[in-house]
């Protein structure tokens, strides 16, 4: 069995990053996003990267340039980057241009089946960059793109 701690200097670290809105979890249209809150998520896919022996850290905010900085900020500190950028998802040049300049794998979140939802949200600028995208899982998406981004970084 492999260890649930990685070995020092030895790990692979992620970065998990939530746009606006994101903080309102488990208040916010608990039909279409769930009841969960954010903290709860974000604790659940610490744990499994825990468990697969990556370093994960979770931030969230409802600007913009915060994330583009955070993202700069990855390029040196974290191997990979999840996202789920919320509604920048469909306007942001800005975020794909950071994660472009990132060079480093990242995975696409998204709470709702976005393509199940209005027009405007079927187009993702982030697409564009993301090794993949997973939509329509809830919450336990970002479970599965920790094991998904374990698998990449073990290539
Ligand atoms: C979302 C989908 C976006 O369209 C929306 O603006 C969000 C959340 C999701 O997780 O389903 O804020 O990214």
């Amino acid at each position: 069995m492999a260890p649930a701690s990685p070995a020092p200097g030895q790990a692979r670290s992620i970065l998990i990053l939530n746009g606006p809105n994101l903080n309102m979890l488990g208040t916010r249209q608990p039909e279409i996003y769930g009841a969960e809150t954010l903290q709860d998520l974000m604790a659940a896919a610490g744990r499994r990267a825990t468990e697969l022996g990556l370093l994960s850290e979770a931030r969230q905010s409802n600007h913009e340039g915060d994330l583009v900085t955070w993202i700069q900020q990855a390029r040196k500190e974290f191997d990979g980057i999840i996202i789920n950028p919320g509604a920048l998802t469909h306007t942001s040049v800005a975020i794909l241009d950071a994660l472009t300049l990132a060079e480093k794998p990242v995975i696409e979140i998204h709470l709702s089946n976005i393509h199940q939802r209005e027009e405007f949200r079927h187009h993702s600028y982030v697409s564009k960059i993301a090794k993949g995208v997973l939509a329509g899982f809830g919450g336990h998406g970002y479970v599965m793109a920790v094991e998904a981004m374990a698998r990449i970084l073990k290539k």
